[in-house]
């Protein structure tokens, strides 16, 4: 079974787009295909019960194979160690180690982090050591407009610090872009070694929040 870790260059840059993509691709490839998201933040409660909304996006927009591994829910939408630290918890980090080598029977398990891959889970475990210590491949979902290359290349230097060598995401990408996304998209290219895997194209109306109704594009990830 393989792992794929789907982190960003920062939060609400598309990984849940990204994971949904990629399980849907997957499972219309054939495989057997699990999605975790350990932590939620933000989580809404619905009937007195709290969802994952990334999760709900997630089984939105695949088949009814889509294993989905429950996530630990805060309902501050902020990074995780906060948002436990209001309810006077601490995430367990060796729970969710368990909770993803206990998965069997799938080809692969999409993870998808919050934020990006420096964010804390804990005050000893970031999401960079989370996918290290889960034997995760790394996928880094990056923006294509001004201000990218930045985040992007912080974000390789801080996955090769960790000893991840992350695949790269395009989220967002225009169908006519202009000189700085045409070049954004190669300098990431190159700086991540030819590792980039997709560039998933802009969603009309996406809203992850209310998201009946989107209709996603079919992206090939040259995994
Ligand atoms: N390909 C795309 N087309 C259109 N909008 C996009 C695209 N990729 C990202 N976005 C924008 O980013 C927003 C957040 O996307 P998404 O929820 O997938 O991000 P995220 O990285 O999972 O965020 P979080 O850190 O909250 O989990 C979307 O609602 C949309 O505004
Ligand atoms: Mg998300």
């Amino acid at each position: 079974m393989k792992r794929l870790f789907i982190s960003g260059t920062d939060t609400g840059v598309g990984k849940t787009l990204v994971s949904a993509l990629l399980c849907k691709s997957l499972l219309e490839d054939g495989h057997k295909v699990a999605y975790y998201k350990p932590v939620q933040t933000g989580s809404e409660e619905v009937d007195g019960e709290l969802i994952s909304i990334d999760t709900e996006f997630v089984k939105s927009i695949c088949s009814e194979n889509l294993r989905i591994i429950p996530s630990l829910m805060f309902k501050l939408p902020a990074s995780p160690h906060l948002a436990a630290e209001c309810e006077s918890q601490v995430i367990d980090i060796e729970q969710i180690l368990q909770t993803a080598k206990a998965v069997e029977d799938v080809d692969y398990l999409v993870i998808e982090g919050a934020g990006g891959l420096a964010v804390p889970i804990t005050h000893d475990c970031d999401m960079a050591q989370l996918c290290a210590r889960l034997e995760a491949e790394l996928v880094v979902v990056a923006r294509p407009n001004l201000g990218t290359l930045n985040h992007t290349f912080l974000t390789i230097d801080y996955a090769e610090k960790h000893s991840l060598t992350p695949l790269i995401v395009i989220s967002g990408a225009s169908t006519e872009p202009d000189i700085i996304e045409r070049d954004n998209i190669k300098m990431i290219s190159q700086k991540s070694g030819d590792r980039l895997i997709a560039c998933v194209p802009q969603v009309e109306a996406l809203d992850t929040e209310d998201f009946s109704g989107v209709s996603v594009p079919q992206v090939k990830f040259d995994l």
